[in-house]
């Protein structure tokens, strides 16, 4: 277990606001920082603002026309808002982004190449690094020959996972990788991405919708809701919160559709009180 007194710190968000198209405030304060190490999650229903923390910390709002307009964002203690995605690569940090984008026309293995790219310490290293992520995804050195489009969803998660792992990131930010996938696969997805994190020291910040696997895997949850961060703890912690179990647990754990009435639920109670 992690001990967040003792480990060092490598991304820190401070207190940012993120708009989008010069008006839609969305993110309003949001502060949370993320341990070397761990596995970190960023928890909250459709449009809290997960992804949206997520594209503020790796540069990725310009082209959706967003903008962090206060606050601070900081990689091993610098400060990373002004720096391309491709820079903040070089310095460790990669996202996979929400939907698993492949290219579809190129096989599995090309795929995995492609996170290589900036690269410059030669075949051998890039080879062997092909051969750890084959070692953590049996299943894509079993289709590495397949073209990417023609996988199955799970698949191609893994596959995006794999190319961020092709690049030696010390750190992946990932946006929810149970999207679309049943519930076997996502838990086989969170063990790869435990496995990954214990045995290669990758930290993690995760954006997940589905509370439950998150805060299994997880060392650290942040709760977004409407743009803010309403709740932090260790995972162990939030997982017997009462609050937790009652609004993000779905206590007759029937999957996003009973998440979905309890957050209406909520939203009647709190419109009520
Ligand atoms: N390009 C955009 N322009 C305007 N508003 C946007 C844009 N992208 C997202 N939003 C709004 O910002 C809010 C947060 O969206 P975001 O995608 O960050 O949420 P999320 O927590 O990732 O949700 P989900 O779990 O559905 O992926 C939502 O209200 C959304 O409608
Ligand atoms: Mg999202």
């Amino acid at each position: 277990m992690l001990d967040a007194g003792k480990t060092e710190t490598l991304l820190e968000v401070n207190n940012i606001e993120v708009i989008y198209n010069h008006v839609i405030l969305v993110l309003k304060g949001v502060s949370l920082s993320v341990p070397k190490g761990g596995i970190t999650a960023l928890l909250g229903g459709n449009g809290a603002g997960k992804t949206t923390t997520l594209k503020a910390i790796s540069n990725l709002l310009h082209s959706e026309r967003g903008e962090v307009t206060k606050g601070r964002i900081t990689y091993r203690g610098e400060r990373v808002q002004d720096l391309s995605p491709a820079d903040l690569v070089a310095k460790g940090v990669i996202q996979v982004m929400e939907g698993r984008h492949c290219f579809g026309h190129l096989t599995v293995e090309e795929n995995l190449l492609t996170g290589a790219y900036i690269r410059k310490d030669g075949r051998a290293a890039i080879a062997r690094d092909l051969d750890m992520v084959y070692s953590h995804f049996p299943r894509l050195k079993e289709r590495r020959k397949s073209q990417a489009g023609y996988t199955s969803g799970g698949e191609q998660q893994m596959v995006a996972i794999g190319r961020a792992l092709m690049s030696r990131p010390e750190t992946i930010l990932l946006d929810e990788p149970s999207m679309g996938l049943a519930p076997q696969l996502v838990e086989q997805i969170f063990q790869i991405v435990k496995a990954v994190n214990e045995t290669e020291g990758v930290t993690f910040l995760l954006a997940e919708q589905n509370t439950n696997v998150a805060l299994r895997y997880a060392h650290y949850g942040y709760i977004l809701e409407s743009g803010r961060v309403v709740m932090d703890g260790p995972a162990a912690e939030l997982r017997e919160n009462p609050d937790v179990k009652e609004f993000y647990l779905g206590v007759s754990d029937q999957g996003r559709n009973s998440f979905r009435n309890v957050r209406s639920y909520r939203r009647r109670k709190r419109w009520l009180s």
